[in-house]
């Protein structure tokens, strides 16, 4: 039976990367639906609500989600708050969706080796950030002004089952790695994290063919600029990782050709989950087809790897990606000296074909 596909294409660029994900998707030869509804400022104009019903129902009714970006300067100014793309949009997906194990892979491109801001070697790295999606600070009630608008509160709050669940995902995906975690928490500090090192202290002892350490925050994101490719997997809170894996991704020297996976529980042994380039809308080269499709192609290998469990096909993507950007060409934002300037779709093209083989 086909896949059913929700594709969310949103702002800016969204549409146009997504239209090439699409693309490359139908040349691996899986059988897909797609099925196109409206998200962000896009849906806000048409409908008045960022996720309108009917756009959360054909997820919840889909195998999978693909989404472009949401936002930009035309939705910032919204009141309330509610009805920004971001605020109104992102977060109650992640929520009504369920998708509380956020996989965000840091893995630098042979080929785009020296941009990374990082001399040398030490650039050249292969993470993933594991990042608790739907608890702490991002969602914790209350969350209101008080004293006359004059104290915020904001609540972090998580339970042991919150972060039994994404620690699971974590080893998942360290056994299909280097097998080793480093948890992440401000254990000197926060409550929240003192419980998130109890509890993956006492899951590492019942899973010791892999290798758990813990590590404070702060430094974290020192060892991430000192010495990057010490880490394999970071597991992590909502906030830390929102912050943790923009520094990891940034080491790479491509932040724009990073994927991004959101993943639920599996239901009848399928991980339903939702993929979406790290980039945001870019508004500003909207249009014009200069934005570069890669991290929207990559979230697609993510798709078949996680949703569809179709590694070889994922792997077949990421090698294309790789083939491609090793003939020399580059979209305008990794363009260099000696290689060739190609539009989006041309991008998109060369990928496909050679996916298609
Ligand atoms: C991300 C983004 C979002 C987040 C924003 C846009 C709400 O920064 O996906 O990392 O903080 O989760
Ligand atoms: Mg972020």
């Amino acid at each position: 039976m086909a896949f059913k596909i929700a594709v969310l294409a949103g702002d800016g660029i969204g549409p146009e990367v997504t239209a090439e994900a699409v693309k490359v998707l139908r040349a691996t030869g899986v059988e897909c639906n797609f099925e196109d509804a409206l998200i962000g400022g896009a849906a806000y104009d048409a409908k008045g609500h960022p996720l309108p019903k009917e756009t959360l129902d054909l997820c919840k009714d889909a195998d999978a989600v693909l989404l472009g970006a949401v936002g930009g300067p035309k939705y910032d100014a919204i009141q309330p708050i509610e009805l920004r793309p971001e605020v109104g949009a992102l977060l109650p997906l992640r929520r009504e969706l369920n998708l509380y194990a956020n996989v965000r892979p840091a893995k630098t491109l042979k080929a785009l080796m020296m941009a990374s801001p990082l001399k040398g070697e030490r650039g050249l790295i292969d993470l993933v950030v594991m990042r608790e999606l739907t608890g702490g600070i991002y969602f914790g009630q209350p969350r209101e002004r008080r004293d006359n608008g004059n104290t915020a509160v904001d609540t972090c709050i998580y339970s042991k089952m919150e972060i039994e669940r994404i620690a699971k995902r974590a080893f998942d995906i360290a056994r299909q790695r280097r097998r080793m975690i480093t948890s992440v928490d401000k254990a000197n500090v926060l409550e929240t994290s003192r419980l998130w090192r109890e509890v993956v202290t006492a899951m590492a002892a019942d899973n010791q063919d892999v290798k758990v350490e813990h590590m404070l925050v702060d430094n974290c994101a020192m060892q991430l600029v000192r010495d990057p490719q010490h880490f394999d997997v970071i597991l992590t809170e909502n906030m830390f990782g929102d912050i943790l894996s923009d520094e990891a991704s940034m080491i790479t020297g491509s932040l724009g050709l990073l994927p991004s996976a959101s993943l639920s529980d599996p239901k009848n042994g399928k991980v339903f989950g939702l993929y979406e380039p790290v980039h945001g809308s870019a508004p500003d080269i909207a249009g014009q087809g200069r934005a570069n499709p890669i991290a929207a192609i990559l979230s697609a290998a993510m798709m078949l790897r996680y949703s569809f469990d179709d590694n070889k096909k994922a792997l077949r993507i990421e090698a294309a990606v790789d083939q491609a950007l090793d003939s020399g060409i580059r979209t305008a934002d990794i363009f260099e000296k000696a290689s060739r300037l190609v539009s989006t779709k041309e991008m998109g093209d060369a990928i496909a074909e050679r996916v298609a083989g």
